[in-house]
């Protein structure tokens, strides 16, 4: 079977890319390379000693698109490509949805035309906002606090409309928690541009000495220790998920969703401590004020995934912080070192 992956040199996609391979799928990877570089997908087929048809072409272009789909006859499709940072969609919406909205519409175009009906897109646990109660079910209610979460909202819906109007699409909505780490050879991992906006990949930047020291943003919540909680999961266990999905969507047809996470909540704090000892030194941090949009504490319910397709994620905080401080150590300039 084969699986176009778009934004498939980027984080998430090129763990996905790599299980994919191992798993004896053939894959092909569509990415603009706005936000990653072809060294993670070379990296990837040397690990899996297997080869990735590479197109390096943007989602919102139909012709390119079109040729890709003609000449591959991919039996499905992972939809990663999207704009990720939420500070900057809040500055700079229309680009948000014009390349995530518009995008996916091109892309779902493309598919119809071509017959290609069966699709695994990445969500968000953003979609369910500042969730009133833990841990969060699929049935919580969805609603967006920043223009990329409204980008992940509408295209759920779209894609819910889409399977409605006609049932030979076969759809997996998955909701990813906050995902980290590497693969455990340090071979693959995040590459942020700049100053990276999220907790891990700003600890690793500390723990090698690039940054100067970590900035927890407000211990006043109302949790344990007062810093913010959230569901880490390794990318691994993501990228297996994702295999999953397709199995399920197989063997099942129709339009699922599901929480993609460890159904574990760490604070601030505690992946500073994890991480701390996964470097083997102490980790400078100062406390700041908190950073607009966020709120307390989110963890999923994952038991949904495991119970309909038997996933569930098995790597722990540690080892996520481990993998994380491995990839950073081999590559403290990401994949241009
Ligand atoms: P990433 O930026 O590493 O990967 C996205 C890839 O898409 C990049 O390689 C980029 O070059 C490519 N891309 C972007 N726009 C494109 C376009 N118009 N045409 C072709 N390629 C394009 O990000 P990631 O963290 O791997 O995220 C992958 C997906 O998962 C995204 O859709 C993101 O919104 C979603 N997601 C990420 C997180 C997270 O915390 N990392 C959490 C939930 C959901
Ligand atoms: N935090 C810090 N210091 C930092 C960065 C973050 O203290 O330098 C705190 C945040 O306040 C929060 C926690 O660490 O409590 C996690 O923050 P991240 O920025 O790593 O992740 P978020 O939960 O804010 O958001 C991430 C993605 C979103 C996605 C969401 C759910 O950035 O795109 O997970 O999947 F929607």
């Amino acid at each position: 079977m084969k699986v176009l992956v778009t934004g498939g040199a980027g984080y998430i996609a090129s763990h996905t890319d790599l299980e994919l391979l191992n798993a004896g799928y053939e894959v092909v990877v569509v990415d603009n390379l706005s936000n990653s570089c072809i060294e993670a997908v070379r990296r990837v087929e040397k690990l899996a000693g297997k080869k990735i048809s590479f197109y390096e072409a943007d989602i919102l272009d139909k012709e390119a698109l079109r040729e890709i789909f003609k000449k591959e006859k991919a039996d499905a499709v992972m939809h990663f490509a999207g704009l990720k940072a939420v500070g900057e969609s809040c500055a700079i919406p229309l680009k948000y949805f014009k390349n995530n909205i518009s995008g996916t519409v091109t892309l779902l175009e493309v598919m119809s035309e071509m017959n290609v009906k069966m699709l695994v897109f990445s969500s968000s646990a953003t979609v369910y906002g500042n969730p009133s109660k833990v841990p969060v079910t699929e049935d919580f209610p969805l609603y967006a606090i920043n223009p990329y979460g409204r980008t992940k909202l509408i295209i759920e819906d779209m894609l819910r409309d889409l399977y409605a109007s006609d049932n030979s699409w076969n759809v997996a909505l998955l909701r990813y928690f906050n995902p980290i780490g590497a693969h455990e050879s340090g071979e693959i991992g995040e590459d942020p541009n700049g100053i990276p906006n999220n907790l891990v990949p700003y600890i690793a930047k500390v723990a090698a000495g690039v940054l100067k020291e970590i900035r927890v943003f407000g211990n006043d919540y109302d949790t344990p220790d007062g810093t913010g909680i959230r569901d880490y999961i390794h990318v691994v266990d993501l990228a297996i998920g994702h295999i999953k999905a397709l199995e399920k969507l197989n063997e099942n047809p129709g339009i699922v969703t599901y929480n993609l996470g460890t159904g574990i909540g760490y604070s601030v704090m505690e992946v500073i401590r994890s991480y701390e000892k996964a470097c083997g030194k102490e980790l400078p941090y100062v406390v700041t004020d908190r950073r607009p949009g966020d709120y307390a504490i989110s963890y999923a319910d994952p038991s949904k995934a495991y119970k309909e397709m038997g996933w569930k994620a098995v790597r722990g905080i540690d080892k996520m912080c481990e993998d994380s401080y491995r990839w950073q150590s081999k590559n403290p300039n990401g994949y241009k070192s």
